[in-house]
């Protein structure tokens, strides 16, 4: 594990961005494993940024999301395609061919996932994957569990997730209870996983996933045992580790 400390969310996003601009420097047809959420906004907007600046050519990029809602049509703005088509593949010249999300309107459980699990084999793997801290360890929707799961997988929120997602929605009754997401052993398939944290409120999350014991009942702790894991946190999300 590789720790990059940076001073604060803005110089977190800078250096992220550099990380994943190399990797698409370097393979130009590279697979993106991409995340939605606060944290990695940031690294978009300067993805972004490189690309209007004629520095970065997403013409052959491939991507993969790490998960989405169950129930949630695409033109929802909670939605993580309507997400990522905000934040990143309206404003690149990404080909949306290229671009997969799990099909959140494919209520048939096994069949999204296993349709989706064909999506990511038929890449080759996973050049980068990119992925933000939940509160209680979570990575993608792996919630704190009794064991690692595998593969894409249909899961119920917990009520912390429920909790910290409500206010991106009207009420909290209109968060929605499921989701699909990539299992921990597609993540950790990747060939380099970089993940960005930021604030005090993530500090103690960040000191048990990575500086405590590897266990399922703290999701991201697995990254401990990825042979090319960044970690890009900024002072505050650092603050309770030497
Ligand atoms: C997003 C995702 C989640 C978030 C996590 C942190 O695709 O899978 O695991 O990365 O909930 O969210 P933020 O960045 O909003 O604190």
């Amino acid at each position: 594990m590789r720790i990059i400390r940076t001073k604060d969310y803005e110089d977190m996003s800078k250096k992220a961005a550099d990380l994943i601009a190399s990797v698409i420097l370097l393979k130009p047809n590279c697979v993106l494993g991409l995340a939605t959420g606060s944290s990695p906004i940031g690294t978009y907007k300067n993805l972004v940024k490189k690309y209007k600046e004629g520095n970065l050519d997403f013409s052959q990029v491939k991507s993969v999301n790490l998960d989405e809602y169950k129930g949630l049509p695409r033109d929802n703005e909670q939605s993580y395609y309507y997400f990522m088509h905000d934040n990143l593949f309206s404003k690149v010249n990404i080909n949306l061919d290229n671009t997969h999300l799990p099909n959140g309107m494919e209520l048939d459980s096994n069949k999204a996932c296993e349709e989706y699990d064909k999506v990511i084999a038929s890449m080759n793997g996973v050049d980068m994957q990119l992925l933000g801290l939940g509160h209680d360890g979570h990575i993608g929707f792996n919630e704190p569990n009794s064991c690692f799961d595998k593969t894409t997988h249909c899961v119920k929120l917990t009520e912390m997730t429920i909790e910290a997602n409500k206010r991106f929605f009207a009420s909290i009754d209109d968060v929605p209870r499921e989701a699909y997401t990539m299992g921990i052993g597609t993540i950790m398939a990747a060939k380099m996983v970089i993940m960005v944290v930021s604030g005090k409120d993530k500090a103690e999350i960040l000191k048990k996933a990575f500086f405590g014991p590897v266990t399922p009942e703290v999701p991201a702790s697995i990254l401990q045992f990825h042979p090319n894991f960044v970690l890009v946190a900024d002072e505050d999300a650092l603050s309770l580790v030497k």
